[in-house]
């Protein structure tokens, strides 16, 4: 697959196998990340690839736990709204149960921060497609940075006082019958371009 290719094919994947994902595959992606562009060269990301089952059980309770005691008001953003919803019926999994989770975060202070780990989380959606496997941005950790047990968690596992969470990239093999992710094209209907 080239590039174009795969940007081109990289689609969403909101179910997964409960199948783990190779190491090397993990590797490779998490590679991808490391090797996006950076503000200044500043290398900042700090990608924490979270595969352990009950990890990924933990922070998907402590994500539940802190949406469901939000207020659900019709003007918030549709996403957070669901989230908020979901939680309150205890029916969510923001990653979508999928076997790994890469947290990227950066320090808050710095200005590119989320575009630095938005380049990182791309490179890994298009390793990820590469290598057969679905991947989905997940947004969640971002709006709960400031959730004392989430925090606390995330700092167990290295995140520091100057870090906050852009980004995670759900990944795992796609729960379909060929095993394989949704690769349609989907029709561009926005994105305008105006060439000089
Ligand atoms: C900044 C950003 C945040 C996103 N957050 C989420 C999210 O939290 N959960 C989710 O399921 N998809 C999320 N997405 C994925 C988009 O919904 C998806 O890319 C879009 O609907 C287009 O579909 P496609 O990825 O299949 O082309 C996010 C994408 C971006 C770029």
């Amino acid at each position: 697959m080239n590039v174009i290719e795969a940007i081109k094919t990289r689609r969403s994947t909101r179910k997964f196998k409960a199948r783990a994902v190779e190491m090397e595959k993990l590797q490779q992606i998490v590679e991808a990340g490391r090797f996006g562009p950076t503000g200044g060269n500043a290398q900042g990301n700090h990608f924490f690839v979270i595969s352990n089952a009950t990890a990924l059980m933990m922070l998907k309770d402590m994500v539940q736990t802190a949406f469901a005691k939000m207020e659900l008001r019709d003007d918030l953003y549709k996403s957070l709204k669901n989230s908020i919803m979901l939680s309150q019926k205890g029916n969510y999994s923001f990653s979508y149960n999928a076997p790994v989770l890469i947290v990227v975060a950066n320090k808050k202070d710095y200005g590119n921060n989320m575009a630095d780990v938005a380049c990182a989380v791309e490179n890994m959606m298009l390793a990820a497609n590469e290598l057969d496997l679905g991947s989905c941005y997940i947004n969640q950790l971002k709006w709960l940075n400031e959730d004392p047990s989430i925090r606390g968690y995330l700092g167990t596992l290295g995140l520091k006082d100057d870090e906050r969470v852009y980004a995670s990239v759900a990944i795992g093999y796609a729960d379909t019958e060929s095993g394989l992710p949704n690769r349609t094209e989907a029709p561009r209907i926005g994105n305008e371009v105006v060439f000089v």
